[in-house]
C-alpha cells in the first residue's frame, strides 16, 4: 500500500477534534498493523481519541478497518441459530460457564471465544483451565465441529482473529488509553462480529467493581455497543447488570468452577442465578427471532437450569476439549479466615475491595504473560442481607503463597459494612439496551 496518508496530518486533525475520513481510518489501521505507523504515533493518536472522542461514523469504519486486519469466521454451517455473550467483567463473573452451557441446552449454539483476565476481575478461560485438562486452544475446525454437536464451546481467539485488537490493546494498556467509549467498543465489539456469531447480548456491569461505575457511561458504552452491532448486521442487545457487590460466593478461578458447577446442577446462588436466567431469556429470544420461530417454541432457560438440564452439556463441553468433568479442581494449601468485625446484618461487601483481593492472593494478572494460581481467590460466607456473628468466619482467604495475605487483607479492610437491618434489596437487572 502506497502511503498516502500522513500520519502526523492524521494526528493532529484527531487533536483538534476533526473526524477522520474513512479512507484515512482505513490506512491508518493497515498501516499500524503493517508496521508502518510507530508505537509513538499510534499512541499520541489514541490518546487524542480519549479526549475528542469518534464520530458515530468514524467509530463503525474504525471497528470494520479493525475486523479487516485479520480472519473472520463464517458460522452458517453449524445447524443452530449462533447467539453468544460478552460481559464487560465483574468481579465473582462466572455467569459464561453457567450461560454457555445453558444456552446450548434450549437450542442455540454459542460460539464463546474468550480472552485471559487482566486486573482485577478474573477471564473466563483462567477460570477453565483450573480443570485438569482443559485446553483453550481449539483449531477453528474443531471449534465448528464441537458447535454443532454440542451447541457450546469456550475457547481462546486465535491469533487470526482482529490482530490490530491485540497490538492495540497492547498499547492501550501502557499508554493510560484503555478507558474510552469509543476504544472499548471498537475493541469489544470487533472481535465478536469477527468471530460469525449472528445474535449478540451484552452484559454491561455497571457499579464499583465494573470499568464502568456510573450508570450513564454504562449506558453509553451499551448503546454504542449495539448500534456498533446493527451497523455490522449482528443482532445485538445488552443488559445493565449491577456489579457494586461481587457476583455469587466466590471469586477465584477454580473456587468459581466449583460455584458454575453447582448452578448448573440446579443449585448455585441466587444472585448468580438471576442474571444468568436473564442474559439466557434474551440470548433464546435473539435466537427465536434469528429463525422466525416463536420463542415458546424453544425451552425456557429457568427450568431447564432448575432442572439441571445445562449439566450434560458442561460435562459433554469440557470432555471435547480435553477436561475432566468428574476431576477434584485443585484446592489451596492455605486458607485464612476472616472474622466478621461486628454483629448485625452484611449490608455492603465491596466488589472492587474483593477483586483487589482476589488478585493480590494470585488469581490474576498484573501483566498479560504472567501465570495466574488455579486455587487463589476469595469466597464470602455470608451473602448481602444475610445475619452475621461478631467473631464468626465471613470471608477467606484462599493462596498458594503466605506471603501475599497481608496485602489481600489490606484490599478488604473497607469492603465490608455491617448494619442493624438488612439494607432493602436493590434490582440486579437494571436496564435493557436494544437497537
Ligand atoms: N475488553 C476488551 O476486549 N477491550 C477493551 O478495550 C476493554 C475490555
Amino acid at each position: 500500500m502506497s502511503d498516502e496518508f500522513d500520519v502526523v496530518d492524521l494526528i493532529r486533525a484527531k487533536r483538534d477534534g476533526r473526524s477522520l475520513p474513512a479512507a484515512a481510518i482505513d490506512w491508518l489501521i493497515a498501516a499500524y498493523t503493517g508496521g508502518r505507523v510507530a508505537e509513538e504515533q499510534m499512541s499520541a493518536y489514541l490518546m487524542a481519541v480519549v479526549w475528542r472522542g469518534m464520530s458515530p461514523d468514524e467509530l463503525a469504519r474504525w471497528t470494520t478497518a479493525m475486523i479487516a486486519s485479520g480472519d473472520r469466521l463464517d458460522l452458517a454451517d453449524v445447524g443452530r441459530p449462533t447467539v453468544d455473550k460478552h460481559s464487560t467483567g465483574g468481579v465473582g463473573d462466572k455467569v459464561s460457564l453457567v450461560l454457555v452451557p445453558l444456552v446450548a441446552a434450549c437450542g442455540v449454539a454459542v460460539p464463546q471465544l474468550s480472552g485471559r483476565g487482566l486486573g482485577h476481575t478474573g477471564g473466563t478461560l483462567d477460570k477453565m483451565e483450573s480443570i485438569p485438562g482443559w485446553r483453550a486452544d481449539l483449531p477453528v475446525d474443531r471449534m465448528r465441529r464441537q458447535l454443532a454437536d454440542i451447541g457450546a464451546v469456550i475457547c481462546a481467539a486465535g491469533a487470526g482473529l482482529v490482530p490490530a485488537d491485540r497490538r492495540l490493546y497492547a498499547l492501550r494498556d501502557v499508554t493510560g488509553t484503555v478507558e474510552s467509549i469509543p476504544l472499548i467498543a471498537s475493541s469489544i465489539m470487533s472481535k465478536k462480529i469477527a468471530e460469525g456469531t449472528s445474535a449478540l447480548v451484552l452484559d454491561v456491569k455497571v457499579g464499583t467493581g465494573a470499568f464502568m461505575s456510573s450508570p450513564e457511561a454504562a449506558r453509553e458504552l451499551a448503546r454504542t455497543m449495539v448500534g456498533l452491532g446493527a451497523a455490522a448486521g449482528v443482532r445485538t442487545e445488552a443488559l445493565l447488570t449491577a456489579m457494586d457487590h461481587p457476583l455469587g460466593r466466590t471469586a477465584g478461578n477454580a473456587l468459581e468452577v466449583t460455584e458454575a458447577v453447582d448452578a448448573l446442577r440446579g443449585g448455585g446462588p441466587a444472585d448468580l442465578v438471576e442474571v444468568t436466567v436473564a442474559l439466557a431469556r434474551l440470548m433464546v429470544g435473539l435466537a427465536a427471532e434469528l429463525t422466525g420461530r416463536p420463542a415458546s417454541d424453544l425451552r425456557d432457560p429457568a427450568e431447564v437450569l432448575a432442572a439441571g438440564g445445562a449439566y450434560p452439556v458442561w460435562r459433554a463441553m469440557v470432555e471435547a476439549q480435553g477436561g475432566d468433568p468428574d476431576a477434584e479442581l485443585p484446592l489451596a494449601p492455605t486458607v485464612e479466615t476472616l472474622p466478621a468485625p461486628a454483629s448485625g446484618f452484611l449490608t455492603r461487601l465491596d466488589a472492587r475491595g474483593v477483586g483487589s483481593a482476589a488478585w493480590r492472593l494470585g488469581a490474576g494478572r498484573a501483566r498479560k504473560e504472567d501465570a495466574v494460581s488455579a486455587t487463589a481467590g476469595v469466597r464470602w460466607l455470608a451473602g448481602i442481607g444475610d445475619p452475621v456473628q461478631a467473631g464468626e468466619p465471613l470471608l477467606e482467604l484462599h493462596t498458594d503463597d503466605p506471603a501475599t495475605l497481608p496485602r489481600a487483607r489490606a484490599a478488604l479492610a473497607d469492603a465490608v459494612e455491617i448494619g442493624p437491618r438488612p439494607a432493602p434489596a436493590r434490582p440486579l437487572v437494571l436496564e435493557r439496551i436494544q437497537a
